[in-house]
């Protein structure tokens, strides 16, 4: 039998710090190690789906016609559609999402963030699981219901932390997520955009270090504007800068992932 799909969920109620990137540039990375991929991108801002497509905002009339039917939105709403992720290249697919997103998530999952999760977005995944070795969720910050949603469908959860902004938070939203819905799901607090010249910077690390040493990845994504640039051109930064540091810091979390895979990540 096909092995199972890992899924894994990049969430933080805080926003801008790097869970899209991560998403894009962590698949990618397994994507290059010939790992089959889906990414998905459960957040109505669409980022993810701007970074892999480079239309403009403008354009959201046509990216609306583009994705109509084949949008993570147009499966939550109807589980009877089959699921057809997209190709963005070699190994890598991508379950677009558009502003329509915005509109259906309060009837798809309520408002009220302390309602029970549904089991929508875990079922979407175990339909494709037979098909990828990862699936990875991308989601909205705040505390909304889609988060707790991707938390609930995660085998692991990525917890980015803004390496510069000392008051980014620890992801306390995520962890009140996971105490309201009983969830023992393995995390690790992934560093993003690290500057050793920065207080901010060397003080989290210092902190993750003493206080989560099991639960922070060994790798740390150092800023790296090519990072920004690939997102910006709507590439991966394998496409746009295969030697950039950002390149090789997303390299060290695929190997990470897949040793800590390999251990038996379940605690
Ligand atoms: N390592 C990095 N080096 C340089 N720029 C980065 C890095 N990581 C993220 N950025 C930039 O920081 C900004 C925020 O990153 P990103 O969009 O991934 O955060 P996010 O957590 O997904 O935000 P949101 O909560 O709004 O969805 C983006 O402009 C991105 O290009
Ligand atoms: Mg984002």
């Amino acid at each position: 039998m096909k092995k199972k799909a890992i899924t894994i969920s990049i969430i933080n109620n805080k926003g801008g710090v790097g869970k899209t990137m991560t998403v894009q540039n962590l698949s990618a990375a397994l994507a290059e190690r010939e790992e089959m991929v889906c990414m998905i991108d459960l957040d109505s801002q669409h980022n993810l789906t701007n970074r892999c497509e480079n239309l403009s905002r403008e354009e959201e009339e046509l990216r609306i016609c583009k994705y109509e039917g084949c949008a993570i939105e147009d499966y939550l709403a109807n589980p009877e559609i089959p699921i057809r992720p997209l190709m963005v290249k070699k190994n890598l697919f991508l379950i677009p999402s558009t502003i329509r997103l915005a509109e259906l998530s309060a009837s798809l999952y309520g408002m009220n963030i302390n309602e029970r999760p549904s089991d929508k977005l875990k079922d979407l995944c175990n339909d494709i699981q037979n098909k990828f070795g990862f699936i990875i969720i991308d989601s909205e910050p705040g505390m909304s219901a889609l988060m707790a949603n991707a938390a609930k469908a995660a085998d692991i959860i990525i917890i980015p932390i803004n390496c510069q902004d000392a008051l980014s938070g620890a992801g306390e939203g995520v962890f009140g997520i996971m105490d309201n819905n009983n969830l023992d799901t393995p995390h690790y607090f992934l560093q993003t955009m690290f500057e050793n010249r920065l207080k901010s910077s060397r003080d989290i690390r210092s902190k993750l270090t003493e206080e989560a040493y099991e639960n922070r990845f060994y790798t740390i994504i150092k800023r790296n504007e090519h990072l920004n640039i690939a997102g910006n051109l709507g590439l991966d930064i394998f496409e746009h800068a295969p030697k950039s540091g950002g390149a090789s810091d997303f390299k060290d979390l695929a190997a990470e992932i897949l040793s800590i895979i390999k251990r038996g990540h379940k605690k």
